[in-house]
């Protein structure tokens, strides 16, 4: 239950457990947090010292007991708790049913136990492998059959999975937080490895049965460290953590073969969806950038027009809202204040209300008709980071899912969006090796007392949420400023004490970027040297038009907010830390804006 509870940011609608007890295999499951299986257990016990858990958030069927974790076979044999999507559940569903296996629940998990029972005859571990080769999608998943009860058996395919070498003792989890109080040895496991725990130890084996080496890993973290991974701050952690946020965002919730996204958790029907007329966004800060980026995407792909407001004005503009409205607070805290006055100002008018939200059980997740859940853990740092590029993830997860509802896109397009996604961690982890180049511009610009960002199209609101990391930490003055709308005022404050730097990335803007820097460089302070350019890997060209470039890989424009904002961050991050400033904690902010 103690290792459940460090995994609830991961879900909470429901959780269950198995526990190997006199023979038998003894399920626990119910709906909603955690603490209902622990009142279960309190009330009735259970003994045992081989057993699986799960904290589940509903993508495949709806929040109920009967869905949740852990599933079992047609015999109560096997149990099996699962993260990630089975791909290919339906055909596997429609083979083992047509052989008389009965299915019930609504998810992808359970064929997995029925999958498994199929091919059993007395090797829980050989069955498992066997289960591998039939199976597509990205899981990690760990098995337990009643005739074998000392050993729990599991695989890692795209979704993470850790296990923990205790004294007399031995875990797996999927995050090395759950197992941290028991154990300090951990083996990190890799895709296409499947582990055996038992007393006898764990073992580790490739896709084909074989037996592998595995490098064990010591945590030396103490326990305040631990939550800091090694890193010097907070905020350094949480920009680093990216890659695997966006795969907790993204992961479970994307389908290659069948080609959609599932939003299992969105509490809106398709019909209410294509019902809505319009999109108001509500939200502050970060949050109120992301929903900038969101509008650029829904209205691409679903045709639905959106307006973002600040949250802390919505409410005082006696705004136009009818019951064909959805409206969407985006919120890392769901605790903030006046985006829960205009989300409850929204839902008075008669809105149907949707949640991109961060932080399990908090007000804001329990007051709208849906949830879009951000899954990037706890985000610690006062300046957010990781929670920024998950709601811009959520963001176009939405946007493709309101345009394939509505019908406004075709299957090749839906299909490459969810190809863009599924990269999308990746990329961010290759822009995470720009830290050094971002550091030594840091140093270059750090005793700068002004700052201007540049951004068009869906990477403006990147410049935005870009000069408000580098304001709120280093205290240095920054602003953002459409490119195209500089030579109507603001180029008039350029000069060689104002370094402007400019997201150009490939996109359909970026000729028009380029001339937007050709006029501010042929201002006087530019030519300088105070023109750099965040740019496409490979764009040689861009450097006759400025000073210094920070390549990003390439990827497609939907995607590209997600890209750039990463050495944005950096870059406040390492000025701020060459200012000696309180990173994780700046000068008049709180976490969660609790007050109005
Ligand atoms: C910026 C920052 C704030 C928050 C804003 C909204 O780094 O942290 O601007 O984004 O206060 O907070 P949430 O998302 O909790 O509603």
């Amino acid at each position: 239950m103690h290792g459940l509870r460090r995994l609830e940011y991961r879900g909470y609608d429901s959780a269950g457990l198995a526990i190997a007890d006199g023979g038998e295999l003894v399920l626990r499951r119910e709906v909603g947090k955690l603490n209902n299986l622990e009142e279960g257990l309190k009330r009735a016990p259970l003994t045992g010292n081989v057993g699986i858990g799960h904290t589940r958030w509903a993508t495949h069927g709806r929040p109920t007991a009967f869905n949740a974790h852990p599933h079992t076979d047609c015999s109560g044999q096997i149990v099996v708790v699962h993260n990630g999507i089975i791909e290919n559940y339906l055909d596997l569903k429609r083979e083992l049913s047509d052989a008389g296996h009965r299915f019930e629940s609504d998810t992808d998990t359970e064929v997995l136990a029925h999958l498994v029972e199929s091919l059993y005859a007395g090797d829980l571990f050989a069955a498992v492998l066997a289960a591998y080769r039939r199976i597509e999608g990205t899981f990690a998943t760990v098995f337990m059959h009643r005739d074998e009860p000392g050993k729990v058996v599991g695989l890692r395919h795209g979704a993470p999975l850790v296990a923990g070498l205790g004294s007399e003792e031995h875990f797996l989890a999927s995050d090395v937080t759950a197992i941290l109080d028991y154990t300090r040895q951990v083996v990190y496991l890799d895709d296409g490895e499947v582990v055996v725990v038992s007393k006898e130890g764990v073992r580790v084996f490739d896709h084909e049965g074989l037996p592998k080496v595995k490098e064990v890993h010591r945590i030396d973290w103490n326990p305040a460290a631990a939550e800091k991974a090694g890193y010097e701050h907070f905020m350094l952690k949480e920009i680093f953590e990216q890659p695997s946020s966006l795969t907790n965002t993204l992961g479970g919730r994307l389908d290659e073969r069948e080609g959609r996204v599932f939003l299992g958790d969105l509490g809106l029907s398709e019909a209410e969806l294509r019902s809505i007329d319009r999109i108001v966004i509500v939200a502050c800060g970060t949050a109120y950038y992301a929903g900038l980026v969101g509008k650029y995407m829904i209205e691409r792909l679903s045709r639905l027009p959106v307006e973002v407001d600040f949250a802390s004005e919505f409410r005082y503009r006696d705004p136009v809202i009818t019951d064909r409205t959805l409206a969407i607070a985006i919120s890392q805290s769901g605790e903030t204040a006046d985006t829960l006055a205009a989300l409850r100002e929204c839902r008075r008018l008669g809105a149907k209300t949707l949640g991109i939200i961060n932080a399990i059980g908090s007000t804001m997740s329990r007051e709208v008709d849906g949830v879009l859940s951000l899954q990037s853990g706890p985000e610690i740092s006062v300046a957010s980071t990781k929670a920024y590029t998950s709601m811009v993830a959520a963001l176009l997860l939405l946007a493709t899912h309101l345009g394939q509802v509505r019908e406004e896109l075709a299957d090749a397009v839906v299909a490459g969006l969810i190809n863009d996604m599924k990269r999308l961690p990746g990329l961010v982890k290759q822009t995470l090796e720009t830290a050094d180049e971002v550091q030594a511009l840091a140093e270059t610009f750090a005793l700068s007392q002004h700052f201007l960002f540049l951004g068009r199209g869906i990477n403006f609101p990147t410049a935005m949420e870009g000069a408000l990391k580098l304001k709120e930490i280093s205290y240095i003055h920054a602003e953002a400023y459409a490119a195209g709308e500089m030579k109507h005022g603001p180029i008039a404050l350029i000069n060689e004490a104002m370094p402007v730097l400019a997201l150009a990335t490939r996109s359909s803007t970026y000729d028009k970027v380029i001339s937007n820097l050709q006029e501010a460089k042929s201002r006087k302070g530019a030519a300088r040297g105070t023109v750099i350019a965040i740019a496409t890997e490979g764009d040689r060209a861009i450097t006759a038009h400025v000073d210094r470039v920070i390549y990003v890989p390439g990827c497609s424009e939907l995607v590209s907010p997600v890209i750039n904002v990463v050495p944005l961050q950096l870059l406040a991050y390492y000025t701020a830390r060459i200012l000696g400033k309180d990173i994780d904690q700046p000068r008049n902010l709180a976490k969660s804006v609790t007050v109005e």
